[in-house]
């Protein structure tokens, strides 16, 4: 991605990273990965004693929806990404801009109480706590593909609800065409947003059109990794959209506005001839610095990234391709 307090990012810079990932993953060895993928977070006690309080509470609360989480037909059989790698090598920016950071810096945010504000064209706005917004739901877990736009991909079993059976509830008015989502503001616990020349105008935002928003693989994760999400990754509500590049799939999100008219997103915004409105994934479409052809699956092999192809919609073109009818894909980046 691009950002004016730093050289922006280029392919060479995540290949190190995940070289870098590579060895320290086989350093910890098989055992441990297939261990972190039983016992979700409970990990080690240093991991426990930077947690604060509102990530315990929140914990406690979810915790019997978590006990009968229920599989899901359409997961990825693909090889996991060990949770150790999934919650170090982040992009979030509230956090800060290195990879590194949000795993540094993200304990301190304050994740309970959490309210996430409906507002726009729906027939039932309010100030929601979370907890209310998902006690009617049972918590499945979707094993997705995540391809971020720098070129590296993960797959992470994802614990949430669709994102669809949230809004229905909400109402939505027949004039709302778009649904806007926002993250948090909060300096005080979110260092990346005290930054004196960040190229980002918070509130991070994106945007979907409604049939988007509507598509039973759109999904708003709580957790991963059978536990709640860890706050380096959006904790506690975040937006997965397994067909478009990573950074459509917003997080800590605390408001949801239904509107009649396309929102801005924030990479857009930053710089709109790299990050479109749409983001799809697609690997005939070349980001202007980089191919979009392969991706590296992380965290690697031994020798080496694990170089993949990448395929049209993330590999999910044949549940989304016909939202696209008509529209010219080279339009939809
Ligand atoms: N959401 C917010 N609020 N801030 C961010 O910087 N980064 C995006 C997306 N959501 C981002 C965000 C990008 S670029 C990616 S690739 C994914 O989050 C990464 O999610 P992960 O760190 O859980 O893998």
């Amino acid at each position: 991605m691009l950002i004016r307090t730093k050289p922006a990012l280029t392919e060479s810079d995540v290949t190190d990273k995940s070289l870098y990932l590579n060895r320290r993953a086989f350093m910890r060895g098989a055992a441990q990965v297939s261990l972190a993928g039983l016992v979700g977070m409970s990990a080690s006690p240093a991991q426990a004693a930077r947690e604060n309080d509102s990530v315990r509470a929140w914990r406690k609360e979810l915790q019997p929806k978590l006990d009968s989480l229920r599989p899901w037909a359409g997961s990825t059989g693909e090889e996991q990404t060990p949770l150790q790698d999934v919650k170090r090598y982040n992009n979030f920016y509230e956090f800060g801009t290195d990879k590194g950071d949000p795993a540094e810096e993200a304990h301190q945010l304050t994740i309970s109480p959490w309210t996430v504000r409906v507002d726009g064209e729906v027939g039932k706005p309010a100030d929601y706590a979370l907890e209310d917004l998902i006690q009617p739901h049972s918590l499945q877990e979707r094993i997705y593909r995540l391809r971020c736009v720098e070129a590296w991909s993960m797959v992470i079993p994802w614990v949430g609800v669709p994102l669809a059976d949230l809004i229905k509830r909400f109402e939505p008015t027949s004039k709302a065409r778009y649904v806007r989502f926002e993250t948090l503001v909060r300096p005080e616990e979110m260092p990346g947003q005290k930054a004196l020349f960040s190229s980002v105008d918070w509130p991070y935002h994106e945007g979907l059109r409604m049939d988007e928003a509507m598509h039973p693989l759109t999904f708003m994760a709580v957790g991963l990794y059978g536990d709640i999400l860890p706050n380096q990754n959006g904790a506690p509500f975040r937006l997965v959209v397994p067909w478009k590049y990573g950074f459509k799939s917003i997080k800590s999100i605390v408001r949801i506005s239904f509107l009649e008219q396309q929102p801005t997103t924030t990479w857009s915004l930053i710089a709109p001839e790299e990050y479109g409105f749409y983001a799809n994934v697609n690997p005939d479409v070349d980001h202007p610095r980089w191919s979009q052809k392969t991706e590296r699956r992380l965290p690697g092999g031994l020798f080496g990234p694990k170089r993949i192809d990448t395929t049209p919609f993330n590999g999910y073109g044949e549940e989304v391709a016909s939202l696209y009818a008509g529209m010219n894909p080279r339009s939809l980046f």
